[in-house]
């Protein structure tokens, strides 16, 4: 397994890259794996969904301050001018909004968001000399598949408004570049958990959990009292679903694989990044019980709406085109969700 890459001072590569929602989840984590490879990071946020003490944990993980400025994307002219004061050869657009309930109640704010955030951005880099562009899409485009593994050829059918926002910023990415000398990234991920082996920084979503591993996770640590299993009459062995969980440190190292092979791409390529693996809710919670070290409390209740019964990701063209894999399993993925969950039993709301 590839450690979080430790900090190396003299790993220069005079590589500058513009991380949008870099105090995120996947943002902060994929920090500090460019800057442990030498990339220098000017990052961006509004911090509508992270702290600013993250910046403090990145810049202690780092060995180094990251460059930040806090700003909403949707301000072109903001982002121009940290465009035009950084100059970076690369962009890695995290910053959105994710939740999928809440954009079925708010649709607006997600095409506002995702959609006018992505335009803007491409906007403030239409005359820089950015000449590669990712993007942090998601597996959620492809619906319900008829048949998995999903390649990045499967059909897209998302069913919500957020999958249809990450959809329409995909196809806005790829008819942008087309008209410039900028290759482009477009990266599917599966679902990424876990955090950084430290324990320092991890996933800390507001309010209550919409997603597994958290939600578990809060149970264990004692925030909440069982997690509620959204159906096991599925078709699969267990009769839960079944999903492609990521290690986030994998998926962080991914993008800087993907900056790596920029010599090697001059289009815009779709990438699925997953492990190619599925496990069962089932299987996950067995797994984080064993990390915890007790039984996490759960009960089956009815199915969630929208749920996809089996959805893991095709892996080769990540292999073939980034030369990356992810290797962590989900052992090493709950045990280090559990470090920082239990390290930081109210996320960065305890922070120092
Ligand atoms: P996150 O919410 O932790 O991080 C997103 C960051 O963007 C936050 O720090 C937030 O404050 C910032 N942001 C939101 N709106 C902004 C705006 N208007 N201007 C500036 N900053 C803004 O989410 P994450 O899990 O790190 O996800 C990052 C990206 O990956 C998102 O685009 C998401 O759609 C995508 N993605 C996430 C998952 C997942 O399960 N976590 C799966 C597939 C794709
Ligand atoms: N689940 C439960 N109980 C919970 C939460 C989830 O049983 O409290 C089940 C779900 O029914 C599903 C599985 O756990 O079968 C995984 O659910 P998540 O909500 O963690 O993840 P999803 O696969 O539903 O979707 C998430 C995001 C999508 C994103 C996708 C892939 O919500 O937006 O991961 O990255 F596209």
């Amino acid at each position: 397994m590839s450690e979080p890459t430790e900090p190396n001072h003299n790993q220069a590569t005079n590589a500058t890259v513009l991380v949008t929602g870099a105090a995120g989840y996947i943002g902060s984590h994929t920090c500090i794996e460019l800057m442990a490879n030498g990339f220098d990071v000017i990052g961006v946020d509004n911090f509508d969904n992270s702290e600013p003490v993250v910046l403090d944990r990145i810049a202690e993980l780092a060995g180094r301050p990251i460059q930040f400025a806090e700003l909403d994307i949707r301000d072109t002219e903001a982002l121009r001018k940290v465009v035009s004061k950084h100059s970076p050869s690369a962009v890695i657009h995290f910053a959105g909004l994710k939740a999928v309930g809440e954009s079925v109640s708010h649709p607006q704010k997600y095409w506002s968001v995702n959609v006018g955030g992505t335009l803007s951005l491409l906007d403030a880099i239409s005359t820089s000399d950015v000449s590669m562009f990712v993007f942090s899409s998601s597996c959620t485009v492809y619906g319900d598949p008829a048949a998995v593994p999903v390649t990045e050829t499967t059909p897209v059918a998302p069913i919500s408004p957020y999958g249809r926002t990450k959809l329409a910023a995909e196809q806005a990415i790829i008819d942008h570049l087309s008209t410039r000398d900028c290759g482009g990234l477009l990266l599917r991920y599966f679902n990424p958990v876990g955090a950084h082996a430290s324990g320092r920084i991890g996933e800390d979503p507001v309010g209550v959990p919409n997603n597994l591993m958290p939600f578990a996770m809060q149970v264990a640590v004692g925030r909440r009292d069982a997690l509620s299993i959204f159906g096991d009459d599925y078709d699969t062995a267990d009769g839960t679903c079944i999903r492609d969980y990521i290690h986030v440190v994998d998926l962080a190292q991914g993008h800087v694989a993907a900056l790596k092979a920029e010599t090697d791409i001059d289009s815009c390529e779709i990438v699925n990044l997953g492990t190619g693996r599925g496990s069962s809710v089932l299987e996950v919670v067995n797994a984080a019980s064993e990390a915890v070290g007790k039984p996490i409390a759960h009960q089956i209740v009815a199915r969630r709406d929208g749920d996809a019964a089996v959805i893991f990701a095709d892996t080769t063209k990540a292999e073939s085109l980034l030369s990356w894999s992810a290797d962590r399993t989900m052992v090493d993925m709950c045990r280090d969700h559990w470090s920082w969950q239990s390290l930081n039993p109210d996320g960065y709301r305890t922070a120092d």
